[in-house]
């Protein structure tokens, strides 16, 4: 017997009449000689009414299934006299997996978010998590299709690292409790912050590429919009300035945004109705203006002559807070802003130093609601450039000396981004906290699941 799917029964005119339904009891209600079983299976976010007649022999026990219990049902599929749902089951037979106890703690009632991360494990089972779920994989499908059509490589780069690519230190350490006499590695193991430099190495013979996989920091900020393990994805190209690195990016994310709005329509209707009244206008808004690009200085001047109150002064040098970004994208342009040309101090050593020596060719993309949501450059391709900087930057030489030799050996200016998987999340289904993006989230505290 085929096992059918509630997604495929809906989607289908002429369903075949008999098939094999699983999934989880949503509610049951009875009359005197019917019991109505509202079920949902995850696959889509509209649960399948299951009839089942007395006249089952174990109609006793499904007379008292209870919520989040878990049956199987053969059945015949025929037309609903119900509104707002096309097909139902009259049931043949009924198979109780497990029965769920009373105290089931998703019942039909509404729970906050908060308490949903207490129960992650539970949680994928509301309406709310299962969209989001569902979105997730969508989104990630969408990703790699976009690179592959454009002709990227996918790429897997190590999850083990010796090196620290963004050269903040904020590194999880590896350590094996089986090799107690020096490390595994024979040196210093971290969990990866970034992709990047090995995707470069894969970018200079391979032309374009992409990694898409975990990448964990041990920034102990507490926000809406940071976790310790969170996904990239990381484009890296051969010959592509950082202009042409920007126009990668937004038709990067204007596609993918396209492709989940029309794949994930059902599940994105429910966030713009319950999540964020605002939803579809601030996706149109993304997909149909062009994005604004400012240099930094242009961003602290527009900063400044604001006569916004912000809690830090915006200063020339310093890196923008977060509050400095969404006034940027949400009050000033009210739409995606690239900012560009970032003074050198406060970005890491392989951005490309431009003419004024003062600056790099680094780009963040900042997005309303959001703030950050790429984070980009070209890289420096000139080796001597490459070693001051690397001085300047105090990293050590020699543990990168397979990163110059990139830059001795066929050379070649290059770009790329790092997108935030999580954060891109949130601004699909207007989610305002990463924790509820991710399936099992990791924060500060937080390892539970
Ligand atoms: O700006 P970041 O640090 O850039 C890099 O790691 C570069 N090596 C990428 C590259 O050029 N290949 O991080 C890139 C993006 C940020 O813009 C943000 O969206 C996301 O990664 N991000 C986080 N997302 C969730 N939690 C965190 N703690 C994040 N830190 C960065
Ligand atoms: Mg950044």
């Amino acid at each position: 017997m085929k096992r059918l799917k509630i997604k495929e029964i809906n989607s289908c005119e002429n369903p075949p009449e008999k098939a094999l339904i699983g999934g989880w009891v949503r509610t049951r209600r009875d009359s005197k000689t019917f019991s109505f079983i509202e079920i949902n299976d995850g696959s889509c976010l509209s649960n399948i009414q299951i009839i089942a007649d007395s006249s089952i022999e174990n109609y006793d026990n499904i007379a008292k299934l209870t919520t989040g219990s878990c049956i199987s049902i053969l059945g015949k599929i025929v037309e609903s006299p119900g509104k707002g749902q096309k097909w139902e089951v009259q049931a043949e037979k009924i198979d109780i997996h497990n029965n769920a106890p009373e105290d089931f703690p998703l019942q039909k009632k509404r729970h906050s978010d908060e308490f949903l991360r207490t129960i992650a494990h539970l949680r994928p089972r509301t309406n709310k998590f299962s969209s989001v779920f569902r979105i997730r994989a969508e989104l990630s499908q969408a990703v790699h299709s976009y690179f592959y059509e454009k002709g990227f490589r996918y790429i897997h780069t190590p999850i083990l690292t010796a090196s620290d690519c963004e050269g903040a230190g904020e590194m999880f350490s590896v350590s094996s409790d089986s090799v107690k006499n020096g490390f595994f590695f024979s040196k210093p193991a971290n969990l990866t912050v970034s992709g990047q430099l090995e995707a470069e190495m894969m970018a200079l013979s391979l032309g374009d590429v992409y990694t898409f996989g975990p990448t964990f920091r041990a920034e102990n900020s507490n926000t809406s919009r940071h976790a310790a393990e969170f996904w990239m994805i990381e484009p890296e190209m051969s010959f592509c300035d950082l202009e042409q690195n920007m126009d990668v990016a937004e038709d990067f994310i204007k596609n993918i945004i396209t492709r989940t709005r029309k794949n994930c329509s059902e599940d994105l209707e429910l966030f713009n109705r319950f999540v964020d009244k605002t939803l579809f206008e601030t996706l149109e808004n993304i997909l149909e203006n062009r994005f604004v690009r400012i240099t930094y200085k242009e961003a602290v001047e527009i900063l400044k002559k604001s006569g916004q109150k912000f809690e830090y002064d915006p200063v020339y040098g310093a890196d923008l807070q977060t509050e400095h970004e969404r006034f940027i994208t949400e009050t000033e342009f009210k739409k995606p802003v690239f900012v560009y040309n970032y003074p050198k101090n406060i970005k890491p050593f392989y951005m490309r130093l431009n003419s004024d020596n003062e600056t790099v060719a680094a780009m963040d993309l900042l997005v309303p609601k959001i703030g950050e949501l790429i984070g980009g450059s070209q890289r420096e391709e000139r080796f001597d450039i490459l070693q001051k900087r690397m001085e300047e930057c105090s990293i050590n030489k020699e543990e990168y000396w397979w990163y110059l030799d990139s830059r001795k050996y066929g050379s070649v200016y290059h770009s790329g981004f790092g997108m935030g998987f999580d954060r891109i999340m949130m601004l699909v289904t207007g989610v305002s906290n990463i924790r509820d993006v991710i399936p099992f989230p990791r924060t500060p505290g937080s390892i539970e699941f």
